[in-house]
């Protein structure tokens, strides 16, 4: 069984600290639901595991089976078995979505796959997901609506199979039918016992998949780990129990509090 353990994990960008010591273990087979205030470091974890260039790690390590990943490249990490669904996907002008798809595929195969399957593999998918079959034939990303970007993100989780899924904030810009459709996907996926950890702001999404655990990130360290009850009293009450009987005191994102930006290079004193 395939296990990934991040192990009191510091990481910064542009000389802002940003992780804190993170501790959290993911098994395959389990769900783990990720919650925290905004910025507050969940994004920056996936980053982090998935070694994104802009972030700096001071101290810890990522695990995957007994191999250290922090020293491998991201295409190393995304083969062992980790995938990321990214909170805000990036536009690829030229570049197929099916094309990258099966790049991506290949590179985990010992022989290509045919043509004819790997049509067929995206015939099935793209039904599963009841996403056009075109926008498997378009430009990765582009012009993709809010909704279509994240069903992507699950599509590319469905063809590539990783042991452990990263998702962040999947359900973010999702319609109702939609968010029923990723979450019988992500259940599917549970049943074959992928691992999950998945960041949402709302208990909507976690109600129709029923994470295994929960743990909320505050101030770039794991302050909670529990139950479910623990993202429904969020979502009815907030972060405000985390002070009051914790004694965790959050955080506000820093801001420059006294200037505003009045266009992409002006910025205006007030
Ligand atoms: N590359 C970067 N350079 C500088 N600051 C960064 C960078 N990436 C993240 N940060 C800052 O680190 C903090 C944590 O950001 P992060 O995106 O991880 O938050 P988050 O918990 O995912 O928030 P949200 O719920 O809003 O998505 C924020 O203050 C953010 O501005
Ligand atoms: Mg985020």
């Amino acid at each position: 069984m395939s296990v990934l353990k991040i192990i009191n994990l510091h990481a910064e960008a542009e000389g802002k600290k940003i992780l804190n010591g993170v501790d959290l273990t993911i098994r395959e087979g389990e769900t783990v639901a990720l919650l925290g205030p905004n910025g507050h470091g969940k994004s920056t974890l996936f980053n982090v595991i998935m070694g994104h260039p802009r972030y700096t790690v001071t101290e810890g390590s990522v695990i995957f089976d007994d191999q250290d990943i922090l020293s491998i490249p991201t295409d190393e990490r995304s083969k062992l078995g980790i995938f990321l669904g990214m909170q805000s996907p990036s536009e690829i002008p030229g570049v197929i979505n099916s094309d990258f798809l099966k790049a991506a595929l290949n590179a985990r195969r010992e022989k290509p796959i045919s043509t004819y399957n790997f049509y067929k593999l995206i015939d099935q998918t793209t039904k599963e997901l009841k996403i056009p079959f075109d926008l498997a034939t378009r430009s990765l990303n582009e012009g993709f609506s809010g909704g279509e970007k994240k069903r992507n993100e699950i599509f590319q989780m469905k063809i590539l199979e990783p042991k452990i899924a990263l998702l962040d904030e999947i359900d973010s810009g999702l319609d109702v039918d939609a968010m029923q459709v990723v979450a019988d996907v992500i259940k599917k996926e549970q049943e074959k016992g992928r691992g999950f950890l998945i960041i949402s702001h709302y208990a909507r999404l976690y109600d129709l998949i029923k994470p295994t655990r929960t743990v909320v990130m505050i101030n770039g360290r794991i302050v909670l780990d529990g139950g479910p009850e623990i993202f429904k009293r969020i979502d009815q009450t907030g972060y405000e129990f985390i002070k009051t009987e914790l004694g965790i005191e959050i955080e506000k994102e820093q801001q420059e509090m006294n200037t505003i930006s009045i266009g992409l290079c002006a910025v205006k004193k007030v």
